[in-house]
């Protein structure tokens, strides 16, 4: 495999989550490890023929069948136009790329997934995994923040997981006034509040963290002080990206490249790398 080489995708479907966000399913050639050899929070890199390329993170599960699922956030010139793509238009698609969440390490323990806004497209993919076979972990918990209740996506999928009592579920939004009509249980308050009142045994608890950097330092003080250990907790983290291999420095992050040493690092990774988090 030529990781520089885009192999040519088709849009299977495009469906709306939000205003702004659609859930993009592309199919590409079956077996291919682009589609089919992923963990969750690896990328893969997207090109638009003749307006450019773009990371992004997997949102689903690796699938013989050659098909991808993506969360597209329509905010620039490559994610705008996706935004009315139809089934059949072409797209190229190279990957997987990036260091995902340590699954193996996950074995046994407890698991804390905290998502704000898109990092729900990462988490998804990591939650989809897990619940795979979930008699492998013990506590499964998601906290999950947006901006307003119309901005939750995936909502249906994780209350009926919730429903069936294979995962915890506690949603926050930061405006209110937008919970009024919203899901049950819906609190108003930054993602970290929902750190406040959680139980959790941390010796036996692992933390996946996807979301704006904003948050970060102070979701990890607050993990730290409920007594999460560094190496336990695993943040994915942005950067511009260009070639998502290694060659080019445009995502470094200290002295390790985003695209390839990442983007999920643990903080005992990071701590001592000035400005890691924003
Ligand atoms: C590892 C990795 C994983 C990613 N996963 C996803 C994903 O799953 N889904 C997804 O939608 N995006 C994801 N992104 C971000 C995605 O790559 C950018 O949204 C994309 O590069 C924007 O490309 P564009 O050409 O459309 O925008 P540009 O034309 O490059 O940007 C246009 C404007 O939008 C702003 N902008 C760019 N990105 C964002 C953003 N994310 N939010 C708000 N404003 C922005 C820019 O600052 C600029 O002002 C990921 C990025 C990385 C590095
Ligand atoms: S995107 Fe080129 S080195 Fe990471």
């Amino acid at each position: 495999m030529n990781s520089h080489l885009p192999i040519p995708a088709v849009v299977a479907a495009i469906r709306p989550l939000a205003v702004d966000t659609s859930l993009l399913t592309l199919h590409t050639e079956p077996g291919h490890p682009v589609a089919s050899s992923f963990l969750p929070g690896q990328f893969l890199q997207l090109s638009l023929p003749g307006v450019g390329e773009i990371p992004l993170s997997y949102c689903g599960v690796p699938s013989r069948d050659g098909s991808i699922e993506l969360c597209i956030r329509h905010v620039g010139h490559v994610t705008t136009p996706l935004k009315s793509a139809a089934p059949g238009d072409a797209v190229g698609v190279r990957g997987p790329f990036g260091h995902g969440f340590p699954l193996s390490a996950y074995a046994g323990q407890d698991l804390l997934l905290i998502a704000g806004g898109l990092g729900i497209a990462p988490l998804r993919s990591l939650l989809l995994t897990l619940l795979k076979q979930r008699e492998l972990w013990g506590r499964l918990t998601l906290l999950y923040g947006a901006r307003e209740t119309g901005a939750l996506m995936f909502l249906d999928e994780l209350l009926e997981f919730q429903r069936r009592g294979v995962i915890e579920l506690q949603l926050t939004v930061d405006r209110p006034g937008y919970c009024i009509n919203g899901p049950p249980e819906c609190r108003v308050a930054l993602l970290p509040a929902l750190l406040e009142q959680l139980a959790l045994e941390p010796g036996r608890t692992c933390a996946a963290i996807c979301g704006p950097p904003v948050v970060y330092p102070l979701l990890v003080s607050r993990l730290r002080l409920l007594g999460v250990a560094d190496d336990r907790i695993h943040l994915s983290l942005e950067r511009r990206m260009k070639c998502g291999v290694g060659l080019c420095g445009h995502c470094a992050v200290g002295t390790r490249l985003c695209c390839v040493d990442g983007p999920v690092f643990s903080f005992a990774e990071l701590a001592g790398i000035e400005g890691a988090l924003v």
